[in-house]
């Protein structure tokens, strides 16, 4: 099933504050990319980019996010919260959990989160998020902040790369249905809405949610950081999304999403 605008506004409230800011796009380098250029150029809050094809999706630290035409859902929004930027440090594990809400709603799974980003079911890769904030330099507000959110809608396990396949899953090998991607983008959307509406005002009530997604806690974890690696176990997250780790010494450190990334012990999650 193709991305049609129609369609998905079809399955959108009529008169949703977003319903006519959605813009569709066939094949483009990357959602966030250009909801960058959009918002620089003045594009309001809640204006909605989906595409059917990336050439160059990106993911967090650098990474590339393979994203195929047909073949998975690539969605950004652009957000004009006007705060300080300390206020939307727990941006990325507010719009994980309202993606696993959406994937919920239209697939029927809840996905689980891997800290910090990462949307997984059964130790596999489903998805990811990618939030980027632009400060405006004069009063130091968040100018704008660009959520993206990639979701594996239909791939096959043999469709993926060989580099990811053994950690990449989609709806449909989860499922073994096609999943209308009309549909999960209009749940996504209204989903990514209502965060909006909360983001601020509840911050510790979100966090308690996404400690109850995130699977990384309560695991042995590697801490990669620069080029050291340290054991240990994830025990918490505070409210700004940070990771707090128990090392084998017995000390704990917070760790923030910035340059590092979590791996299981023995894989992937
Ligand atoms: C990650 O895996 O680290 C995050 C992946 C985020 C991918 C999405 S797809 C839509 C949006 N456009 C991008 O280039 N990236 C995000």
């Amino acid at each position: 099933m193709e991305l049609f605008l129609d369609k998905i506004q079809g399955f959108l409230p009529k008169s949703h504050p977003w319903a006519e800011s959605i813009l569709c796009f066939d094949t483009i380098d990357s959602t966030n990319t250009h909801a960058k250029a959009l918002a620089s150029a003045g594009a309001p809050h809640g204006t909605v980019l989906l595409a059917n094809h990336q050439t160059g999706g990106r993911g967090r630290l650098g990474r590339r996010f393979h994203s195929p035409a047909g073949s998975g859902m690539y969605l950004s929004v652009i957000l004009r919260p006007n705060c300080p930027p300390a206020e939307l440090m727990h941006l990325t594990c507010a719009a994980g959990c309202a993606m696993c809400d959406a994937v919920e709603e239209t697939a029927g799974i809840r996905p689980g989160i891997k800290w910090i980003n990462d949307l997984v079911w059964n130790k596999q890769k489903l998805g990811g998020i990618l939030a980027e904030l632009s400060i405006n330099p004069n009063n130091g507000l968040v100018d704008y902040a660009i959520v993206g959110i990639g979701i594996n809608c239909t791939q096959k396990t043999a469709d993926f790369p060989s580099e990811i396949r053994e950690i990449a899953t989609s709806l449909h090998m989860i499922t073994g249905r096609i999943i209308d991607r009309n549909r999960l983008a209009a749940a996504m959307i209204l989903s990514l809405f209502r965060m909006s509406e909360t983001l601020l005002r509840e911050k510790h009530a979100i966090m308690a949610h996404y400690r109850a997604d995130c699977v990384t806690l309560g695991k042995e974890v590697c801490v990669h950081r620069f080029d050291e690696i340290c054991h240990g176990t994830a025990v918490n997250t505070d409210d700004d999304g940070a990771l707090v780790v128990r090392f084998a010494d017995g000390h704990h450190e917070t760790i923030s999403a910035g340059e590092v990334s979590i791996r299981g012990m023995y894989g992937y999650v």
